[in-house]
């Protein structure tokens, strides 16, 4: 897996920012849409903050986006401040110019046979869009990609997960106490994510430094999803230096 690593997650963000929006523009010029796959949590913030800035301060336009985020929370309603529709919403979408119809994130409000359905639908719908041209990653500490944890195979889709252990441990910060995380997801598959035409996978901070190792240098097995992306054509690892204090 190619790796880029940079001193400061600031300096990284810049780059990243910068691909997003050279791919928009260029779409743009020939009047084409550009499909963005779109994470959540901690690590894709100051991302989001220089797509904002650039909005603002250049005038970049995001009108020809279309966006399909990874995962929500199960069950979660959309206006609760933990959804990842309340986040992307905060950090990204209230700030810039793209058309509301355009956004796509998983429903986590749906229940039983409906969130197969859900499930069906949003794939259908990547599928219509003309498939995912950049999809943004982070990675968690047992190496899910999206919510895909240990045990998910590289083929799976759009689906209803379980939460793994550590996942939810990570997320009590986010909840106040560990019966308040919800235990389930709906998340993009691996074999969704692989689809995508490019991936970027950022991770920042010496947590991370044991499983960006594991990814970048064990073998490829579906107990650390994120290895799978070890076949991908075009991926790229964008981490600061404490993330790769581990590789050798
Ligand atoms: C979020 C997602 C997750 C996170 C991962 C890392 O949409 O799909 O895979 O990217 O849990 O989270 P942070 O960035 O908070 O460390």
């Amino acid at each position: 897996i190619p790796v880029q690593i940079y001193e400061t997650a600031d300096e990284a963000v810049k780059a990243v920012a910068r691909e997003i929006v050279d791919l928009v523009q260029t779409k743009a010029a020939s009047s084409e849409k550009c499909v963005l796959g779109l994470a959540t949590g901690v690590s894709p913030i100051k991302l989001y903050q220089e797509l904002v800035r650039m909005h603002r301060e250049e005038g970049v336009s995001f009108r020809n986006v279309v966006t399909f985020n990874l995962d929500e929370y199960l069950p979660m309603p959309k206006e609760s401040e933990q959804s990842y529709h309340y986040f992307m919403h905060h950090h990204l979408f209230d700030h810039i110019d793209i058309d509301p119809k355009n956004i796509h994130i998983p429903d986590g409000t749906l229940e039983g046979d409906e969130i197969d359905k859900f499930c069906r639908d949003y794939e259908k719908a990547i599928d219509a869009a003309g498939g995912i041209d950049l999809q943004i990653l982070g990675i968690g500490r047992t190496g899910h990609i999206g919510f895909n944890e240990p045990g998910s195979f590289i083929t799976s889709q759009t689906r209803k997960v379980f939460l793994n252990d550590l996942t939810i441990k990570d997320a009590i910060k986010d909840f106040g106490s560990r019966n308040l995380v919800p235990t389930k997801a709906i998340t993009m598959g691996v074999g969704t994510i692989m689809q995508a035409r490019r991936v970027i996978l950022m991770a920042w901070g010496e947590k991370k430094a044991p499983i960006i190792k594991a990814t970048v240098e064990g073998r490829v097995s579906d107990s650390v999803p994120a290895t799978f992306l070890q076949m991908h054509s075009n991926v790229q690892f964008i981490i600061d230096e404490s993330a790769a204090s581990e590789l050798t």
